[in-house]
């Protein structure tokens, strides 16, 4: 499918349940983790999908290293304890991939795996990351996610070589 078919799923997903951020270390070891927070649009004329980490996520770790990372939608109102556990439980202390049972699919030039039975899969280059500037955020913002001041979203931007509807 196009890149931007299917937005209003993703969107529905972000804003709901959430969605599956993968990523595999140097060895081949995947590591899943939940997402509510991502973009679809344009930028350096590139389709790109943009997802946001914080450092404290072992996604964070793994993401500095990798080439590439999937975002894996369910349908709707499937995949529901897995959403729930990937987004409470850390790949530095569990194999959340085997705990949750997912059959792990090779992508785009055997660099990057998505998860067998999500509707919507995108597959992406890493093609930039920057830090967020808190301090130009809206104050609601900052107070209701960073009241700490600490432990601020990295943003990763991923090219999406492939997206699809299963
Ligand atoms: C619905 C939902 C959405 C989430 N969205 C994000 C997100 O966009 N960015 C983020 O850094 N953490 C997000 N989290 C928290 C991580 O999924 C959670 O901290 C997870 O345990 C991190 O896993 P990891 O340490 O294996 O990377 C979300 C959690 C849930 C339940």
């Amino acid at each position: 499918m196009k890149y931007s078919e299917h937005f209003d799923k993703l969107c529905a997903a972000l804003d709901g349940p959430g969605a599956f951020l993968v990523v595999e270390d140097k060895i081949g070891r995947v590591n899943v983790m939940t997402i509510g927070w991502a973009q679809i649009g344009v930028v350096w004329g590139q389709p790109i999908m943009t997802v946001l980490v914080r450092p404290s996520r072992h996604t964070h770790d793994l993401l500095s290293k990798a080439s590439h990372f999937t975002v894996c939608v369910p349908r709707p109102g499937g995949m529901q304890k897995e959403l729930a556990y990937c987004g409470t439980r850390s790949g530095k202390e569990y194999d959340k991939a085997r705990v949750c049972g997912f059959t792990l699919k090779e992508g785009y030039g055997h660099k990057v795996k998505y998860i067998d039975g999500c509707e919507l899969v995108y597959q992406c280059e890493l093609y930039g990351t920057t830090d967020l500037a808190v301090e130009t955020a809206a104050q609601p913002a900052v107070s209701r996610y960073y009241p700490g001041g600490g432990d601020i979203h990295t943003v990763y931007f991923g090219k999406i070589v492939k997206a699809e509807k299963f």
